[in-house]
C-alpha cells in the first residue's frame, strides 16, 4: 500500500475559527478524516501530523517511512531552509497545498522555499486543496505516463503556474 504522510505546519490546528475569511470554516480534524477516508477508497494509507514546530515536523520526515507528502507547511514555506532540507534529504516525492494563494497576498509570503521542489502544487482551492493532492498522489502513484503527470499537476482551471511558483531569489 502507498504510504502518503500529510504534513501540516504551524497555526494549521487552529482552522475552522483561524482567518475564516482566508481559510474557510473547515477544521483540520475535518480534513484529515476525509482524507483518510478518500485515501482508504485509492488504497492509500493516510497519515495526517500537524505541529507548530518545525524540528517535530522535520523529525518525522526523517522517519522516511512514507511514499509521497502533502505539505501545507503554513509560515514555514515562506522562512524554512530546515524544512526544504529535510525534504530534500529524503527525496521522497511531495504536493505542496495551500488553502489561500500566497503568491497573491503580501510580499514576504512570496518568498517560498519548497515550490520549486515539489512535485506539484494546490493553491487557494482551501480545504479542497487536500483532496485535490490526494488524488493526485493517487495518480502519480499508479504510474501515469509523464505528459498526463504534467496535466494532473496543473488542472484545468487552476492558477497560472507562474502566479503559485513565484521565484523565491525575485523579492
Ligand atoms: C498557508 C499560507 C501561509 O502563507 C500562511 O502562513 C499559513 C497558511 C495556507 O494554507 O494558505 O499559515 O500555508
Amino acid at each position: 500500500m502507498i504510504r502518503v504522510l500529510v504534513l501540516n505546519g504551524p497555526n494549521l490546528n487552529l482552522l475552522g475559527t483561524r482567518e475564516p475569511e482566508i481559510y474557510g470554516h473547515t477544521t483540520l480534524a475535518e480534513i484529515d478524516e476525509a482524507l483518510r477516508l478518500r485515501g482508504a477508497e485509492l488504497g492509500l494509507a493516510v497519515e495526517c501530523l500537524q505541529s507548530n514546530h518545525e524540528g517535530v515536523l522535520i523529525d518525522r520526515l526523517q522517519q522516511r517511512d512514507f511514499d509521497w507528502a502533502i505539505v501545507n507547511a503554513a509560515g514555514l514555506t515562506h522562512t524554512s531552509v530546515s524544512l526544504r532540507d529535510a525534504l530534500l534529504a529524503v527525496g521522497r516525492p511531495f504536493v505542496e497545498v495551500h488553502l489561500s494563494d500566497p503568491s497573491r497576498r503580501e510580499p514576504f509570503r512570496q518568498v517560498n522555499f519548497l515550490h520549486d521542489i515539489a512535485d506539484a502544487a494546490i493553491v487557494g482551492r482551501g480545504a479542497a486543496g487536500y483532496a485535490e493532492a490526494l488524488e493526485i498522489v493517487a495518480s502519480q502513484a499508479s504510474g501515469l505516463a509523464a505528459s498526463e503527470k504534467a496535466d494532473v499537476a496543473h488542472p484545468a482551471g487552476s492558477a497560472d503556474p507562474s502566479q503559485t511558483h513565484p521565484d523565491p531569489g525575485a523579492g
